[in-house]
């Protein structure tokens, strides 16, 4: 949620600024700022809107040593000109971006403003600039901690003062800030892929941390101004893996490059001679796994959904009782913890407010949680006590498609490596972790059927409504389809199991209102064809989602996409690839923003 960038060094930070803000902008992107410190003032510019407007406004000899900049998603405040980040403090001589909120800031705001301060936005983040003008410390770095004692929530933040020359000072706490060490020259953002272009050499802040940035290193303390010692970390990624290359969209992209990712999901993972997984990052021993009684995957919107298919696959193959549950409602609820329950928490960025604050209560009551992660280095993969990084490469479009697929590999690759452990023989082993290193390939099938996926999709654009429906982990499929199809279509779609269908529903189905059905040739096929045909009984137009050479539910359905077979547990991996393709051409047909849909952002890191 909201982007940061900062520069300070022998360049111009202006187009680094900027070129920094683009590549953040898949994180808010309803309105933006920059301020920079030339020679003699801080210059600040605002703009609702994209980050092209921003660009626009900006004069055109705008040039400065350091600045910061954000693109945002609107928490507190619409997004105008005034709300839009950076914000100053009285004298103008200080501006700050922040992401995260301030908990208690209408009470912070109240106070400043009896004092006689002059807040000019609704937002929360402004109070913080005007605690720091208040704050009467030494140096910038220790009036930003003083400043920061006052406040309770969570922030990722960044200041730059006139006074105080060659440096930015950043601090964090629930919000990641990321600095990107460089030659005679240092950067911080929010996201490293602000950073790829210009380092590889990464320092992640911790909570309730204050780093002081010269162009020259960094020095980082507590709030309590303790010292603290920092590593570097080197960004795997490159630049290239950021970019969109050839193709008109991101998601275009990160669907049509899943064979790949999936390939490096399961890279150095599969042992064909034993028929079991490595999965080398777990930290849990064979005998702490035999312990393991219950398992509970967590994590929000499609990453629940992922898990919602997951347990499927878990339970299937180790018999152990899985479920899954968002982490948002889980968190909230004083859950149980067993101490023989695993938790898994799954996330493609790794910094989800509502994911890190379940994997913290379940630790916090003394439970043992994985992570399934796709952001190397982030928050909820440093926190959990193992886990399994998803490898898919960084997924930019705000619609998540490769890391649904690649957690599915890996949370295949963890049901086989704890049913090794106890009843799944080395020959079923054998044959799972095959069937694994084919679906590259049968993704590669689907694919090609693009085309003919793109001429179903343009009969869905003028439909107002959809159902998406399917049995078991067909289930989840169908939920993480009609998710994909609402959130950048704009299509109000809604998921039900197809057994529910007949519970209510069914009032809804017509010749107008088109469904989805995941319809695998497993052994609850049967049941799912009798809700198909409940479906076309009342001229509801049917979309199937079948296997290979299902001429039954080819013949009951208007339109039918064909997916190469599987074993059964993987079917929800291949048959969630077309509902993808689904979404993203009727997105397209419809003229959406497809990478950028309204109202949403990619990473949610307030609650
Ligand atoms: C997916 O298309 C969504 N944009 C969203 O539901 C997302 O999956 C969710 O916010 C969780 O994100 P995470 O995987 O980064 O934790």
């Amino acid at each position: 949620m909201c982007g940061i960038v900062g520069y300070v060094g022998a360049q111009d930070a202006v187009p680094i600024l900027l070129e920094g803000l683009h590549r953040l902008e898949y994180r808010g992107y309803d309105s933006a700022g920059i301020a920079v410190r030339t020679k003699t003032a801080l210059k600040v510019h605002k703009s609702a809107g994209r980050i092209d407007r921003l660009e626009a406004k900006l004069p055109r000899r705008l040039k400065a040593p350091a600045g910061i900049a954000h693109t945002r998603w609107a928490t507190h405040g619409e997004p105008t000109d005034d709300n839009a980040h950076p914000h100053v403090d009285c004298t103008g001589d200080l501006a700050l971006v922040h992401n995260g909120i301030i908990e208690n800031g209408a009470a912070l705001r109240a106070e400043l403003a009896a004092a006689g301060h002059t807040l000019r936005s609704e937002t929360d983040s402004e109070v913080l600039a005007h605690l720091i003008e208040d704050a009467r410390a030494d140096d910038l770095e220790g009036r930003v901690r003083q400043a920061l004692t006052r406040v309770d929530g969570t922030y990722g933040l960044v200041v730059l003062d006139r006074n105080t020359p060659d440096r930015i000072v950043a601090a964090r706490n629930g919000s990641p800030v990321v600095i990107g060490v460089g030659d005679k020259e240092m950067f911080v953002a929010s996201d490293v892929a602000a950073l790829v272009r210009h380092t590889d050499r990464v320092v992640y802040l911790d909570d309730r941390e204050v780093a002081s940035i010269r162009s020259t290193g960094f020095s980082t303390t507590t709030l309590e101004a303790q010292p603290t010692q920092k590593n570097t970390s080197e960004v795997v990624q490159s630049a290239a893996a950021y970019e969109r290359g050839d193709h008109p969209h991101f998601m275009h992209k990160e669907i049509y490059e899943q064979p790949e990712a999936v390939e490096r999901a399961l890279r150095g993972r599969i042992d064909r001679e034993f028929g079991v997984a490595h999965l080398g990052g777990l930290n849990l021993s064979a005998r702490d796994l035999l312990d393991v009684r219950r398992i509970k995957l967590l994590g929000c919107g499609s990453a629940y959904y992922a898990g919602l298919a997951g347990a499927h696959m878990i339970e299937r193959l180790t018999r152990i009782p899985t479920d899954a549950e968002p982490a948002s409602e889980f968190r909230y609820r004083n859950p149980v913890i067993e101490k023989d329950t695993l938790y898994v928490a799954i996330s493609q960025s790794g910094e989800t407010a509502d994911t890190l604050g379940a994997v913290r209560e379940v630790r916090r009551k003394g439970g043992r949680v994985l992570g399934v992660v796709n952001a190397v280095g982030s928050t909820i993969a440093r926190e959990c006590d193992g886990g399994i990084y998803m490898h898919a490469g960084p997924e930019i479009a705000v619609a998540s498609t490769k890391a649904f697929t690649c957690t599915l590999v890996c949370v295949a690759l963890l049901a086989i490596h704890l049913g090794r452990i106890r009843d799944l023989s080395p020959s079923d082993g054998k044959r799972l972790l095959a069937a694994l290193e084919r679906l590259p390939d049968q993704i590669r099938e689907i694919l090609d059927q693009g085309e003919a996926i793109r001429g179903i999709a343009l009969g869905l654009t003028n439909r107002q409504n959809a159902f998406f429906i399917g049995r078991a982990a067909g289930y989840a499929v169908a939920l993480e389809g009609a998710q994909k199809l609402k959130e950048i279509s704009y299509i109000h779609a809604e998921a039900y199991p197809a057994s529910e269908l007949k519970h209510g529903p069914l009032a809804l189905v017509s010749p107008t209102t088109p469904t989805v059905a995941i319809l695998p040739d497993d052994d609850l096929y049967e049941k799912s064809l009798s809700s198909l045909e409940e479906i076309r009984a009342r001229r509801g137009p049917v979309i199937a989602i079948a296997h290979e050479g299902d001429e039954r539910t080819a013949a009951a359905s208007d339109d039918v996409i064909l997916v190469p077979r599987s074993e059964p547990v993987l079917d929800s991996i291949l048959m969630t690839v077309p509902t993808q393709l689904l979404a993203y051409e009727c997105a397209v047909a419809l003229g959406r923003d497809v990478d950028q849909p309204r109202n949403l952002a990619k990473s949610v890191t307030v609650e």
